[in-house]
C-alpha cells in the first residue's frame, strides 16, 4: 500500500510485486522499479526487523487503548498510525535528515549543536523515555550506515552524525543528563543510501512496527478489559464561574 500511494503520488505507475524478492527486497523495488543491490535488501530487512516491535511505546499502548473497546483491527491500526505521526515518536528520522541538511560538514557541528542547546532546542535522534543508554538498534543502525556509506562512497551524513553524537555525549555528562542516540539517529542517513524518498521514512516505521501493533492487539483481545484510567483531579478548588464575557 505504502509503495503503490507514493507511486500514484508521484503520478508513476503502480508496480507489482514480484513473487522472487523477499518482502524487504519488493518495498524497494516497488518504489522505484529496481531491485536492490544485496547489501540494500539485506540492510532494509534488518532495519524493518528493528523496527517491527518495542514494547508499550506510544503507538503500540494507543493501539491497546483503542482496540480495548472492542472496535475492529483497522480502527485501531488507524490510531495508532496517528501516533506514529508525532515528531516525537516516528517522524523523528527525517528532522534528523533536516539537521544534516542545515549542517555543511562535521566541522560546523560544535558551534551548531551549542547553538541548539542555548536556544533549549532539542537535537533530533536523541533520547529517549525509557534508555539511559545508548539504544541497542542504533548501534547496530550505526554499524550498517558505516558499511553502506562506505560503499556507496558517501560518508558525509555518518561523519555528521558521529560528530554530533560526540559533542551531545559531552555536553550531556556536563549537565548530568542520560541523552544518548535512539533508533531515529542513523536510520535516515542509511534511508537516504537506499534511495528511499524522505516522505517514506514515517510510513516505513509503519510497515515494520504494523506486526508489534496486531500481536499486541491480539494479546489484549484475549484476556480484554477495557482500558480506563483513573485520574486525580489536583486544581483549584471552589473557583467561581466568570461569565464568558467577564474574562
Ligand atoms: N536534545 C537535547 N536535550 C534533550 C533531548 C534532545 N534530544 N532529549 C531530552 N533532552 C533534555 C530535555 O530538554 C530535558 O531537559 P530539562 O530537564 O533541562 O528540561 C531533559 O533532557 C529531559 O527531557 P524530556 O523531554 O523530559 O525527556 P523525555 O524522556 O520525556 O523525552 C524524548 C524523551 C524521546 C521525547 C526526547 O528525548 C526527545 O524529544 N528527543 C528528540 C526526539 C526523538 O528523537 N524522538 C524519537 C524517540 S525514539
Amino acid at each position: 500500500i505504502v509503495a503503490a500511494c507514493w507511486r500514484a503520488s508521484q503520478g508513476k505507475e503502480i508496480i507489482p510485486p514480484r513473487s522472487d524478492l523477499e518482502h524487504s527486497e519488493n518495498f524497494l523495488y516497488m518504489i522505484s522499479g529496481r531491485p536492490p543491490d544485496e547489501d540494500g535488501g539485506r540492510i532494509f530487512d534488518s532495519c524493518l526487523t528493528l523496527h517491527a516491535e518495542h514494547s508499550f511505546n506510544a503507538s503500540t499502548f494507543t493501539a491497546r487503548v483503542v482496540c480495548s473497546s472492542m472496535t475492529s483491527l483497522h480502527a485501531s491500526i488507524s490510531a495508532a498510525v496517528g501516533s506514529l505521526h508525532g515528531p516525537l515518536h516516528g517522524g523523528a528520522n527525517e528532522r534528523v535528515l533536516q539537521m544534516i541538511s542545515e549542517i555543511k560538514n562535521a566541522h560546523e557541528v560544535e558551534d551548531w549543536v551549542l547553538k541548539k542547546l542555548a536556544n533549549k532546542e532539542k537535537i533530533m535522534g536523541m533520547g529517549h523515555r525509557v534508555y539511559a543508554v545508548k539504544d541497542p538498534r542504533a548501534y547496530v543502525l550505526e554499524e550498517m550506515l558505516a558499511q553502506y556509506a562506505k560503499k556507496k562512497r558517501d560518508a558525509r551524513a555518518y561523519e555528521i552524525l558521529k560528530k554530533i553524537e560526540s559533542v551531545m555525549c559531552r555536553e550531556m555528562k556536563k549537565t548530568g543528563k542520560d541523552i544518548w542516540p535512539n533508533v531515529d539517529f542513523f536510520s535516515g542517513a542509511l534511508y537516504q543510501l537506499l534511495n528511499i524518498p524522505e516522505p517514506l521514512f514515517t510510513p516505513i516505521f509503519a510497515i515494520a512496527r504494523i506486526s508489534g501493533w496486531c500481536a499486541h492487539i491480539l494479546e489484549q483481545l484475549k484476556e480484554n478489559r477495557i482500558y480506563r484510567p483513573a485520574c486525580e483531579y489536583i486544581g483549584d478548588k471552589n473557583k467561581k464561574f466568570i461569565p464568558l464575557e467577564e474574562r
